[in-house]
């Protein structure tokens, strides 16, 4: 959709009395309810409430798109754009996260998100963002250049009818308690230290830390529920993340489980399990469900995976953060460190040689010279040396997939002998799990 701003508001005319424009706080209640409508969410809501405030650190009004109908002066679609750093193997970068995408049933199907997609888009690019990322909907998000990259949610699970009570005469062993201000140094180190095991992470900042777990609402989404495990003498062993409401797998997420050196996962999960029950407990009354099955939504990979796999009656596959990527090659050359290590410490180590990929759509050349890789665009009709369908190899980037399960899924994708070589080595499988700022 052509947008056309006019005069010096910033307002863009789309037509049938609509027009897009950035929020003010003037807004925030309003959107707050119609977002609260609109995903059918009270938590949703109360984000709103925050993240379209001018106290929130990265987004604010300024990052939120509402249409307007002139006519009824209602706000009949929005989302937002969530600015926040990403690592990828340890290189920090800029990241746009879409999110509370939404339109009033009476205006869908008008292209209203779309606008607003470019309009949110052309501002992340601007603000230096090499890449956007949004948790949503399955397949919409693809119509705008998204690819599912990135592993989400996935894990193992435990029904509550196999967890062993206590016996007779035993008493627990750990207590669980809300975290304090005086954890954050260990919720820090436990959380980075996960963060480390991820290809692709999200750090966050004590001030962060302290925003999501005592500044949010804990009815907003942006709220994390910690709590501090500990011996019944009180020497803190550990750090567990569930939530206030059942996932949209409905069932208990368990989101970070992680100890000090020192101590074992795998003797700390009894009494883990008992606590996680009795808070699905609460949590599903809440919601007037049944008791949820818990879901330790921690990925494919985590240590408790190994440590106790028979406590676990089912694994749940992931499904995937969308990633768009609007300069590929910008990208690689700001991870280039890493691509040069990987190569450095592989068999191919030295190599030197020019790669042409084709995207179909757009395209790019690495350059490798005695181990120095560079990349650039490219497109062209002329011969490549691998090829993959529009925006798939982002699968193979952000190690979700390797080429030979590209080449697998996709008659499309193929890559010369020595091209494939070396994007095994460059671009190998690789565990993530990025827990957003909201
Ligand atoms: C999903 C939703 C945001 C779409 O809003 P919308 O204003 O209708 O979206 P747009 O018209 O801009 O959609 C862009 C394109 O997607 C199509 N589209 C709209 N809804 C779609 C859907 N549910 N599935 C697939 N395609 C859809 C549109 O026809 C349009 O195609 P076109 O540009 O080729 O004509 C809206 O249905 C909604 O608010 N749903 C409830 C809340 C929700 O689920 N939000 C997403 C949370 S991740």
């Amino acid at each position: 959709m052509l947008l056309e701003q006019t005069g010096t508001t910033t307002a863009y005319q789309l037509g049938d009395n609509l027009i897009l424009r950035f929020a003010t706080e003037d807004d925030i209640e309003v959107l707050a309810q119609f977002n609260g409508r609109i995903h059918g969410s009270p938590f949703v809501a109360r984000w709103t409430r925050e993240f379209a405030s001018p106290a929130h650190p990265t987004c604010g009004p300024d990052n939120v798109t509402v249409v307007e109908d002139t006519a009824t002066k209602q706000i009949v679609s929005s989302m937002c754009l969530i600015p926040q750093t990403w690592t990828f193997d340890g290189i920090p970068f800029p990241v746009g996260r879409p999110e509370a995408v939404g339109t009033d049933p009476a205006y869908r199907r008008r292209g209203l998100v779309r606008a607003q997609f470019d309009v949110l888009h052309a501002k992340s690019d601007a603000a230096g963002h090499l890449a956007q990322g949004i948790t949503g909907i399955p397949w919409y998000y693809r119509q705008f250049g998204y690819e599912y990259a990135i592993d989400l949610d996935g894990g193992r699970c435990v029904s509550p009818s196999l967890i062993a009570p206590l016996k007779d005469g035993e008493t627990e062993t750990y207590r669980f308690r809300l975290v304090t201000l005086d954890d954050l140094p260990l919720v820090m180190e436990l959380y980075d230290r996960d963060c480390a095991r991820s290809l692709v992470a999200c750090p966050r900042s004590a001030a962060e830390w302290k925003r999501s777990m005592f500044d949010a609402s804990p009815q907003s989404v942006a709220y994390q529920a910690l709590h501090v495990i500990e011996t019944c003498e009180g020497r803190a062993v550990g750090v567990i993340r569930t939530s206030r409401e059942l996932s949209w797998r409905e069932m208990f997420p368990v989101r970070l489980f992680s100890v000090v050196e020192g101590q074992s996962l795998r003797a700390l999960l009894p009494a883990t399990l008992r606590w996680l029950k009795a808070e699905a407990e609460l949590v599903a009354a809440a919601q007037q469900k049944p008791l949820p099955t818990l879901h330790f939504e921690l990925g494919e990979q985590h240590p408790i995976f190994e440590a106790a796999p028979e406590a676990f009656h089912k694994t749940t596959p992931s499904y995937a953060w969308y990633m768009r990527v609007a300069d590929v090659p910008k990208f690689l050359n700001h991870v280039g460190p890493v691509l040069e290590r990987r190569l450095a410490q592989s068999a191919l180590s030295g190599f030197s040689g020019e790669v042409k990929v084709t995207e179909c759509v757009r395209g790019f050349k690495l350059k490798i010279e005695q181990g120095k890789i560079s990349a650039e665009p490219w497109l062209s009709d002329d011969h490549a040396d691998a090829m993959f369908a529009p925006y798939t190899f982002l699968q193979l980037l952000f190690g979700r997939r390797s080429l030979g399960d590209l080449r697998y899924m996709y008659p499309d994708c193929w890559a010369q002998d020595e091209t494939a070589a070396v994007f095994e080595t460059l671009f190998p499988r690789r565990h993530s799990q990025v827990v957003p700022i909201g």
